[in-house]
Formats: structure tokens, C-alpha cells, sequence
């Protein structure tokens, strides 16, 4: 596996709107799977599947085991007629690597599920919080390497709404020597291997950030989000994320009090 068949199986299945990884960060992805040689890898963002085809043809060529990729969406948002991650089964040469495709389910269902991975690759929900709370629940599952690699750090650019600032908010709080951007600058890898401590505290700048949701976050993901901070970090992150959700998110306990009065008195 290398950039020319990379760029041969793009050219082929690859489609405008579709929201796909460019050749050049598929080449991303390859050189931290080549590094690193994750033998699990877990995706979460599947869409047509042509990244998750590729990753798993780069696991396939590197010693990779194991590929498991979530989708909230059972159709494909590009074409409807398709089911999500049809690519998988239409891109062949990787049978060696055993997959997973769970539609219906995203970041938040990855404990009860009980598998670890080494690598994972996120290109899901880009709004703020999002991508940082996929990070924290990988971080729940990740072993060996931990990297986490993210989609669309440019997509706040290019979208006419500020709502795709999601994974930029997440690099730009991550300690310098904790993320790496290429690519093209689109897309970077961010190492979790970190103590609690630090993860704590790139995760307490990050929720403080205005968030972008286009809809409430809704009871259950709220729920679940607060239940994955409170087993897996530091007191003062879930209280920081019921701070920002009172502030961001009208569906939140809190809300209408801080855009009243107490909330004018003490923004
Ligand atoms: C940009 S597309 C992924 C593109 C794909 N990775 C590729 O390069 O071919 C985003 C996908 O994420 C899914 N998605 C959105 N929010 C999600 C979430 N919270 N968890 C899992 N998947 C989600 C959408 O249904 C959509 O299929």
C-alpha cells in the first residue's frame, strides 16, 4: 500500500460532496499506520467508507488485525439508495483484516462494546464539543500507540458557518507537543498517551470554547458524555462541562438561568 494505489482506488470511488478524505491525507494516515502499526484500528465517521476501505487495506499491509468503524447513520448521506460503508464491501484486497461495520452508533457506544484499539480515526460530528468528547471516549479504549487522528482542522475555514470549528478547537488546546497537522493542514493526529492530568486539562479549555451545536445536544448524549467524564476524569471536567452546557446548549439544566438575570450579573 502506498500513495500511488491510494490515489488509484480515489480516483476510481471518490465523489464530489461526499465528504471523503483527500489522497494526500489518506497519505497521512498511511504514514502514522506504517509507524506505528496499529494491529486495531477504530473509526468513527464511515459515510461511504472509502476512508475506512483504505485504512484497512493500509492495516492489511502493515500488520493490522482488526478494523471497526461507527456510524450514527445506517443510509448514506450521499446517497441514500446506499447503505453507509458500502464502499468496504465493494473495495477488495484487505480480507486478511477482519471488520466491524456498526451503524447506529457512535464514540459514546465504544465501551459498552469492549473492544480496544491502538489507532483511531475520527471524521464524525464537527461540531464543537464533538470532537473533543470522541477523543475522551476513545481515550477510554485506546491502548499501546493512542493516537487519535482527526478530520476537517480547516473546515471552519471553508464552510460558510462557524459550525465546523470542532477539531480546531481540539488541536489548538492540545499541548504543542501532542498534536502534529498535515496533510495538506487539513487533517492531524493527536497522542493520548498523556496523564490524566494533562488530558484533564486540554479537556476543561476545550469545553469552555464557545460550542457550535446546530441542535441541542439531547438528554441521553448529554447523559452519557457526563457519565464518561465523571468515570474517567478529574471532578472539575464534568463541572466544567455542566458550566459550558448551562452557557452553549439551550436544552441543558442551567440554561435559561444564565441568559437571565443571574447569568447577566455573573456571565
Ligand atoms: C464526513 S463523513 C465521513 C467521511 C469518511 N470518513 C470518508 O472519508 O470517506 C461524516 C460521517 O459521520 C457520521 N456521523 C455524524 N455524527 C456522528 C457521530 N456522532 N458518531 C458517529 N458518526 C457520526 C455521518 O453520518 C457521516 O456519515
Amino acid at each position: 500500500m502506498d500513495r500511488e494505489s491510494i490515489a488509484a482506488i480515489h480516483a476510481h470511488h471518490w465523489r464530489k460532496g461526499w465528504g471523503s478524505v483527500t489522497v494526500e491525507e489518506a497519505g497521512f494516515i498511511l504514514d502514522a499506520v506504517a509507524a506505528r502499526r496499529p494491529r486495531r484500528f477504530v473509526e468513527i465517521g464511515t459515510a461511504s467508507g472509502l476512508s475506512g476501505a483504505l485504512i484497512r487495506l493500509m492495516l492489511a499491509a502493515h500488520g493490522g488485525e482488526r478494523f471497526v468503524t461507527h456510524d450514527v447513520s445506517a443510509r448514506f448521506f450521499g446517497d441514500p439508495s446506499r447503505e453507509t460503508g458500502f464502499l468496504l464491501g465493494e473495495i477488495g484486497g484487505a480480507e486478511r483484516v477482519s471488520l466491524a461495520r456498526l451503524v447506529g452508533r457512535g464514540a459514546a457506544d465504544l465501551m459498552s462494546h469492549g473492544e480496544r484499539f491502538e489507532m483511531a480515526f475520527v471524521d464524525a460530528n464537527h461540531r464543537h464539543p464533538w470532537p473533543l468528547l470522541d477523543s475522551l471516549y476513545l481515550a477510554e479504549v485506546l491502548e499501546g500507540s493512542r493516537i487519535v487522528i482527526h478530520h476537517d482542522l480547516l473546515l471552519h475555514r471553508r464552510g460558510r458557518e462557524p459550525s465546523g470549528i470542532g477539531p480546531k478547537h481540539l488541536f489548538d488546546q492540545a499541548p504543542e507537543g501532542r498534536r502534529r497537522a498535515g496533510g495538506g493542514g487539513n487533517i492531524f493526529m493527536l497522542d493520548l498517551s498523556m496523564k490524566r492530568a494533562e488530558l484533564a486539562a486540554l479537556a476543561v479549555s476545550a469545553l469552555h470554547l464557545p460550542w457550535s451545536l446546530d441542535r441541542p445536544m439531547g438528554a441521553e448524549a448529554r447523559e452519557a458524555a457526563r457519565a464518561m467524564l465523571k468515570r474517567s476524569l478529574p471532578g472539575h471536567v464534568l463541572s466544567a462541562f455542566d458550566r459550558a452546557a448551562a452557557k452553549f446548549d439551550r436544552a441543558a439544566p442551567g440554561w435559561g438561568v444564565r441568559r437571565g438575570l443571574l447569568g447577566r450579573l455573573f456571565p
